[in-house]
C-alpha cells in the first residue's frame, strides 16, 4: 500500500497577467522534483499554460512534475485538493491572472504558502494591492498564519528604477508581513526557453546563474515549509 502523504500545498498568484505566475511556478516546482520529490502542478488557469509546459516534454526525459488540469474539474477544488494531497510532497497552484477565482481562494485556505510574482515595473508594483488584500483575507478566513512571499521576476539588475522597487518589496511597509524573498528570478532567456522543451533551467545549456538562482529560491522555500531542501528517503 502507497504511504500517506500530506503535501505542503502552495498557491501560485496574482490578478495581474503576465508576471511570471507559470514560468515561475514551472520552474519552482520541476526544481523540487529534481530534488526527489513527488510534485504535483496544478494548472487553474484556463489558458493551460502550464499544462502545455509539462506536456512539451519529451517521453524520454519527461518533466519531473506530475500535471493537474485543475481548470477543466467541474466538483469542488478545495476537496479535491485534500485527496490529491494525499498523493504528493508538493502541490504548486498556477491561478489564473484573476484574484476573484474560486479555485485562487480555495487554494489560498488551505496553503502552506503563498507566492505572489511580479514584475517591477510600476504598473505591475502598484497592481500588488489586490494580491496582498486577499491574502490578508484568507488568513483571517482561515485562521492560518500561513507565509506570503513576493518573487520578483525577470527582474534586470542593471536598471536603477527595478532596483528600488525591488528594495521596497523587501520591507513592504505597508504589508511587512509580505516581504520579497531573498531571491529574485532574473530576466533570463533561460527560463521561457524551457517551457519549448517541457523541461527547466536545468536542462537548458548555459544556464548555471538560473539554476542557482532556482537553487537559491526552492532553499528559501524549503525553509519556509519547514520541509529539507532535498527528499530523504
Ligand atoms: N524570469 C523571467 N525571465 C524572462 N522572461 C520571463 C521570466 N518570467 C516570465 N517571463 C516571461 O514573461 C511573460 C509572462 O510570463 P508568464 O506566462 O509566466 O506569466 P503569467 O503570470 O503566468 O501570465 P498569465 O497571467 O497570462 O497567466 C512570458 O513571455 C514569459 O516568458
Ligand atoms: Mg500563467
Amino acid at each position: 500500500m502507497a504511504t500517506k502523504k500530506a503535501a505542503k500545498i502552495v498557491t501560485v498568484f496574482n490578478q495581474k497577467g503576465g508576471a511570471g505566475k507559470t514560468t515561475s511556478t514551472c520552474q519552482i516546482a520541476g526544481t523540487f522534483g529534481h530534488r526527489g520529490y513527488d510534485v504535483l502542478v496544478a494548472d487553474l488557469d484556463k489558458q493551460s499554460s502550464a499544462s502545455k509546459w509539462l506536456s512539451a516534454a519529451d517521453e524520454s526525459a519527461p518533466f519531473p512534475a506530475s500535471l493537474w488540469a485543475g481548470h477543466m474539474y467541474k466538483g469542488n477544488i478545495a476537496t479535491e485538493l485534500g485527496k490529491l494531497s494525499e498523493k504528493y510532497d508538493l502541490i504548486f497552484l498556477d491561478c489564473a491572472p484573476a484574484v476573484d477565482q474560486p479555485g485562487t481562494w480555495a487554494s489560498l485556505l488551505v496553503n502552506d504558502l503563498a507566492i505572489i510574482p511580479t514584475k517591477l515595473g510600476p504598473a505591475d508594483t502598484d497592481a500588488l494591492h489586490d494580491a496582498f488584500e486577499l491574502a490578508k483575507r484568507a488568513r483571517i478566513e482561515s485562521g492560518l498564519n500561513f507565509p506570503v512571499r513576493v518573487l520578483a521576476t525577470a527582474y534586470r539588475k542593471a536598471r536603477a528604477d527595478e532596483r528600488i522597487a525591488l528594495g521596497k518589496l523587501a520591507q513592504n511597509e505597508r504589508y511587512p508581513d509580505f516581504p520579497a524573498f531573498k531571491t529574485s528570478l532574473a530576466d533570463r532567456i533561460a527560463y521561457p526557453r524551457a517551457m519549448l522543451y517541457g523541461a527547466t533551467a536545468h536542462s537548458m545549456p548555459k544556464a548555471g546563474d538560473a539554476v542557482e538562482e532556482l537553487e537559491s529560491l526552492a532553499d528559501e522555500i524549503a525553509a519556509l515549509l519547514a520541509m529539507p531542501k532535498r527528499k530523504t528517503k
